[in-house]
């Protein structure tokens, strides 16, 4: 073994606990898509109905799908390309291109993530030097847009935000992102609770949780049956390799359906529990539920102004916020990293930077696109949202079509077995069956229909 070689098989060691391997799947799906997409994305698209549409995807499309990255990555232990071209039956299929397009989809949502997550960091500064609470919409919306529009600021946080993703990733995989995350969920979750009991007893509790609970399936259409199927692929992490790099770290003697299926149920209860958070405070105070990506930080400031030491709390808030956000991101750079490193022989460190001043540039240009940029739209759309679009509602529902193909129809039963029983150790052989049917027909006929559907064929 080369140095460089031994290095890299010390970091493929992995995560050091099954707990660990728990915790750091939940860090990677646990992030703005349940803080800031979930909420923004089931008040544009009419409330409950919605939630109905996302919970058909993540069960029936997203937790077949997560399960199969994560038992590719496993079985692989390599990053996503390398993976692929291993397990594939034979060197001349070109299944190695979701891998390839997996890498164009971490630049892509990596570049509107860090912005978004730039505004958080921004409002945990603020809340430490300024008074940013009010129950008034046009204040809390106007210091949103003085945020936004300032391209300097937005370029700031950005690039603040990449520096420290950059910074966890080269401490490595189980001593950085493990540790990372392992405190900061729970505490998350525990805040959200406080949070929720202040909105269920301001007066427009009851409209806001109709509005989130009580279905009107008339607005169920085929954009928001895409759109929860991509919101679905996005929170999990999962349609462009993630899963599958995050599984090469897993151990052996790990069970990934039941892993899988607690990570699912977790990253829904959080994405739930924002929801709750935020859609009382709309209708208590008049916000516009269909406000957009704005959502999340215009509402926040009217709950937290209605509690005492709000100020503080908003704090904390943000900062957990800013937290959960990094564990995903950490996730999208290492498929980059993962694949960079083993492929190019680069240190972790190089591939780490590169990548990252890579993404500066791409990112920029999101960044600036509620400024700067912000007469410039392909497809009657800005930069931001074009990203945001592309990867959400194109290439994560196709890179999780290739991969229920892959695991589904390429690889021999027998083996999928065997790695979901951990070679015949677990007594599960209805999840298998389960799981067969699920990855073979119904994932990917429900993707193919969507997909379809939203292209107005039928
Ligand atoms: N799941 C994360 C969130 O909800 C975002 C994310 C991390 C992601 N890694 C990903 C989305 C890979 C798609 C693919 O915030």
């Amino acid at each position: 073994m080369t140095a460089l070689e031994k290095e890299n098989s010390m970091k493929r060691g992995g995560f050091a606990t099954a707990l660990g391997a728990l915790i750091a799947t939940l860090g990677s799906a646990i992030g703005l898509g349940n803080i800031w997409r979930f909420p923004y994305l089931t008040g544009e698209n009419g409330g409950a109905a919605f939630l109905v549409l996302y919970l058909i995807s993540t069960f029936l499309v997203g937790l077949p799908v997560m399960i199969a990255e994560i038992m590719l990555g496993r079985a692989g232990r390599a990053n996503v390309i390398t993976t692929l071209r291993r397990l594939s039956p034979s060197p001349r299929q070109p299944w190695w291109l979701i891998g390839a397009a997996g890498g164009l989809s971490a630049f892509l949502i990596m570049a509107f993530y860090t912005e978004v997550a730039g505004w958080v960091f921004a409002y945990v500064f603020r809340s430490l030097t300024s008074n940013i609470l009010s129950t008034n919409p046009e204040v809390t919306t106007q210091m949103f847009v003085a945020l936004v529009s300032d391209p300097f600021q937005s370029l700031l946080w950005q690039w603040i935000v990449l520096v420290l993703v950059g910074l966890i990733i080269t401490f490595g995989v189980a001593r950085g992102i493990e540790a990372t995350t392992k405190r900061l969920i729970p505490l998350l979750f525990l805040l959200l609770l406080v949070v929720d009991v202040r909105a269920l007893t301001l007066p427009g509790a009851v409209e806001g949780l109709t509005f989130l609970f009580k279905p009107d399936f008339s607005k169920i259409t085929a954009t928001a049956a895409l759109i929860a199927l991509g919101l679905a692929f996005f929170k999990l992490s999962i349609g462009m390799g993630a899963m599958i790099t995050y599984g090469s770290y897993w151990k052996d003697d790990q069970n990934i359906p039941s892993t899988a299926l607690r990570v699912a149920l977790s990253d829904l209860a959080v994405s739930l529990l924002a929801g709750i958070a935020i859609f009382p405070v709309v209708f208590t105070y008049g916000f516009e539920p269909a406000a957009g990506a704005k959502l999340l930080f215009i509402t926040l400031p009217a709950v937290f102004a209605q509690m005492p030491l709000g100020n503080v709390f908003i704090f904390i808030f943000f900062l957990l916020t800013s937290f959960a956000a990094i564990g995903a991101m950490v996730s999208l750079v290492e498929v980059v990293v993962a694949f960079l490193s083993e492929q190019f022989e680069l240190s972790r460190k190089s591939a780490t930077w590169l990548a990252v001043g890579a993404l500066a540039l791409v990112g920029s240009t999101a960044a600036l696109s509620n400024s700067t940029l912000a007469n410039f739209t392909l497809f009657g759309k800005t930069l931001f949202d074009l990203y945001d679009f592309v990867t959400s509602n194109v290439l994560l529902p196709l890179g999780g079509f290739f991969i229920t193909l892959f695991v589904g129809w390429t690889l021999k039963p027998a083996f999928i077995r065997e790695q979901l029983s951990n070679r015949g150790q677990l007594n599960n052989e209805w999840v298998v069956r389960l799981f067969l049917i699920l990855v073979r027909y119904i994932s990917p006929l429900l993707v193919l229909i969507v997909l379809l559907d939203s292209l107005n064929v039928f």
